[in-house]
């Protein structure tokens, strides 16, 4: 399918995104428009767990994920996080199709090796399903979550992380990366920070090698770096306005373009 847009829509933010944010989406999809979204859910996930006492970890970005934390984030994502977003989406006047990662394979993953728990590398996006979704003029919704290839065992997968993979898979025209920041930002002399309109595979591994990309921001630069060699035409990372996402779908600059290199002026 021609010119699909992923949207991934992080938890940071889920709560500040506008009713105008979904009547945009909306809208899109009235045009026309294939849209994907795939969810992340930090801060809920990070609530329910406060509920069990359970510390929320992170190493690079990427959440610690023992076995009782990964029910809470199946629950959470799964359940009230994937529901909330298909409601929103409803109210705001488009159709929704709400699952995860696990349903119909569509995310199949292998156990990590570093010292995460119960967190997935993904080996394969299967997209045959969302595609389907879309071809029945819904909008699919995706959890982050992720199966083994025999389905014995769940696992979590960052959320930039699986976005990236089914963007890949849909051969998407865009993804887009909403979060709680106008995009890349990188401190300057005086202190303040700058956004970083347009930047390329090189300039983020020195970003990262100089402290300014850290934590939740790593896995976005990595998704985008996969997503784009493999074939997704173009990433944005920007915040959840109407204005931002509709100016994205035109072609407009906003927030933080990711390129795989910068083209030299001759
Ligand atoms: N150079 C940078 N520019 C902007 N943000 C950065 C940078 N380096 C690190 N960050 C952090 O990345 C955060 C965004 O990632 P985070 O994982 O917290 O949110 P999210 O991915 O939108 O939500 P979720 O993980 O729940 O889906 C920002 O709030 C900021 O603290
Ligand atoms: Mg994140």
């Amino acid at each position: 399918m021609e010119g699909i847009i992923v949207i991934k829509c992080g938890g940071s933010t889920m709560e500040q995104l506008p009713d105008t944010f979904f009547q945009a989406i909306a809208k899109l999809q009235g045009e026309g428009k294939p849209i994907v979204i795939v969810h992340g859910g930090g801060p809920a996930i990070n609530g329910m767990l406060d509920k069990v006492q359970i510390t929320p970890q992170f190493v690079d970005g990427l959440r610690v994920t023992c076995e009782d934390t990964l029910r809470v984030v199946e629950m959470v994502l799964c359940g009230s996080i994937n529901k909330a977003l298909v409601r929103r989406l409803t109210q705001a006047g488009a159709k929704a199709w709400g699952a995860s990662g696990i349903d119909g394979q569509t995310l199949i993953a292998e156990k990590t090796t570093k010292p995460l728990g119960w967190v997935g590398e993904v080996k394969q996006a299967d997209t045959t399903i969302p595609l389907a979704i879309l071809g029945q003029g819904y909008v699919p919704v995706i959890a982050p979550l992720s199966v083994s290839a025999d389905g014995s065992d769940a696992f979590n997968v960052n959320a930039d992380i699986a976005a990236g993979a089914i963007a890949a898979s849909l051969s998407a025209e865009k993804l887009v990366v909403v979060t709680d920041v106008p995009g890349i930002l990188r401190p300057l002399p005086d202190g303040s920070k700058e956004l970083v309109q347009e930047t390329s595979a090189d300039e983020i591994h020195q970003m990262i090698a100089d402290g300014v990309i850290t934590g939740g921001m790593l896995p976005k630069v990595q998704a985008a770096l996969d997503a784009l060699s493999q074939g997704v035409n173009q990433v944005v990372i920007c915040r959840g306005t109407a204005e931002d996402l509709l100016a994205v779908s035109a072609g407009e600059a906003v927030g933080t373009t990711v390129r795989m290199n910068v083209i030299q002026p001759q």
